[in-house]
């Protein structure tokens, strides 16, 4: 017998129940559960011929080319996979308060003086306060439309009333409503809702949609996860307050790939592209310190390298501190053990903090020969020889793994002044040696414990090796 029972369905995960209940078990969202009547279940026969016939086609066949807008600023273009692509939907994500709303406005306004029709919907800021940031951005003149509105059937009105513009920016999504539910704007239901409404407009326009979003503080997109779901493109910018550098990631991309990084500067006029990030991680002023190692790291395409700083301190009995900025606080875990059980440090009663410098963060694995490097060197108290870089992924028995793109790397080193890298041996016969650009001497590394011999001798002059 067909189903028809009601069911209490999370709007935010999707999750169903038998029950009402106030938090969702799945996702842990508050006020998420609403009543669903259960579709009847499938009709007797269904596939038995009185559906529409379907035609299969193969791969290979013509196929249109995807007409993109490229905004000029190359850090976002890269990220975006060559330009925003018609009919698209891209949801830029981040803190308040980071510069979403700043990167939008430029790129509108560099878009609209190509001669691409942009509108800037916002529903945080008045009108006024958008021309006053465009004329701190020295974006006045750009022949952006502007509106100010939270009604989604006002903007879809708006819309399609006049000029189909080629971008549109929805600032942000947070704080548009349907007037179709009853709920509250921000909530799970009115940010799905909105977003569906303003995403088929977008497929059936043409248009290319940017949908701004809000983080909480655990780091999701306010309101839904399914968000991420029905956008083509999911943009991440990041960055720490109390830093300058602002850096958008791809996390999700139908159109272009995702890892790829694009990097800003925040100042007084906006934010700035920073086209070679590495001077930023860097700080080449200061001679060789202990607790620092230079890791030579692939952001998406491009390689980037970075200061990773560690610090072995002696801390209160009882449980020592891990404390992690930049980095995977599980992989640190790892390294520690490994560090401990095959390089034969004690750690066990030390606190040790590590910070990847400038604000950026790492998730590849190739950081951990680095991380061990920063770490042995503090707990050793000898800095890494100066000149020098780091990479290479380490296994739990403590073997030292070759990484991706050695080549890149060992390039981006050669050309920022850097003699020699402490790297894995390549896989096969071929000799680390070899693959070496001019100039760069290359120290294998196939264990951990090889690491303390690589290091500069300690501290007192008199006593230096070289
Ligand atoms: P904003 O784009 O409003 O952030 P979001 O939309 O992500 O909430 O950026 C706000 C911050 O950027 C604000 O603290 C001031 C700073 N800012 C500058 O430093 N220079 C500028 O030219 C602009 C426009 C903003
Ligand atoms: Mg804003």
């Amino acid at each position: 017998m067909a189903r028809t029972d009601p069911r209490f369905v999370c709007q935010s995960c999707g999750a169903s129940r038998a029950r009402w209940a106030g938090k969702c078990d799945s996702c842990g969202a508050w006020n998420s559960i609403t009543e669903e009547k259960a579709r009847e279940a499938a009709p007797k026969g269904l596939g038995a011929g009185k559906g529409r016939k379907l035609d299969f086609v193969s791969l290979n066949g013509k196929h249109d080319e995807v007409a993109r807008h490229a905004s000029g600023i190359a850090e976002l273009d890269r990220v975006v996979g060559g330009g925003l692509v018609a009919g698209s939907s891209v949801l830029l994500a981040g803190d308040p308060g980071i510069g979403k709303s700043t990167l939008l406005l430029q790129a509108v306004g560099a878009l609209a003086a190509n001669g691409v029709r942009c509108a800037y919907i916002s529903g945080e800021e008045g009108v006024g306060q958008i021309r006053l940031r465009a004329a701190r951005l020295g974006l006045a003149e750009a022949p952006v439309q502007l509106a100010a509105a939270t009604s989604v059937r006002d903007i879809l009105t708006g819309l399609e009333g006049g000029e189909r513009p080629d971008i549109i920016v929805v600032d942000s999504i947070q704080t548009m409503y349907l007037d179709t539910l009853d709920s509250a704007p921000g909530t799970v239901s009115q940010v799905r809702g909105a977003a569906q409404e303003l995403i088929r407009h977008a497929k059936r326009s043409g248009s290319v949609l940017l949908l701004v979003g809000h983080v909480t503080k655990e780091g999701q997109i306010a309101g839904p996860r399914v968000l991420e779901h029905m956008v083509d493109a999911v943009l991440y910018f990041e960055g720490e307050r109390g830093h300058q550098f602002r850096i958008v990631r791809a996390v999700k991309n139908r159109f272009g790939p995702t890892d790829e990084i694009g990097v800003f500067e925040m100042t007084a006029t906006g934010l700035s592209e920073v086209p070679n990030p590495s001077t930023l991680f860097l700080n080449p002023e200061r001679g060789p310190v202990s607790g620092a190692a230079v890791f030579a790291g692939i952001e998406g395409t491009r390689p980037v390298l970075v200061e990773i700083q560690a610090l072995v301190a002696p801390g209160p009995p009882g449980s020592p501190r891990r404390t992690v900025v930049g980095w995977d606080s599980g992989r640190l875990a790892m390294v520690l053990a490994v560090l401990e059980a095959r390089a034969g440090l004690s750690l066990g009663t030390s606190d040790v903090f590590l910070n990847v410098a400038g604000g950026l963060r790492i998730a590849e694995p190739a950081a951990d020969l680095a991380v061990a490097a920063a770490i042995v060197s503090s707990y050793s108290d000898r800095p890494v020889r100066e000149g020098t870089v780091v990479f290479g992924e380490i296994g739990l028995s403590g073997e030292v793994r070759p990484v991706a793109q050695s080549a890149a790397r060992l390039k981006e080193v050669a050309k920022l002044g850097f003699n020699h890298a402490l790297a894995p041996q390549p896989n096969g016969r071929k000799k680390a040696a070899d693959a070496a650009p001019d100039g760069i001497s290359i120290q294998a590394i196939s264990q951990v414990n090889e690491l303390l011999d690589q290091l500069s001798p300690a501290a007192t002059p008199s006593k230096r090796a070289t």
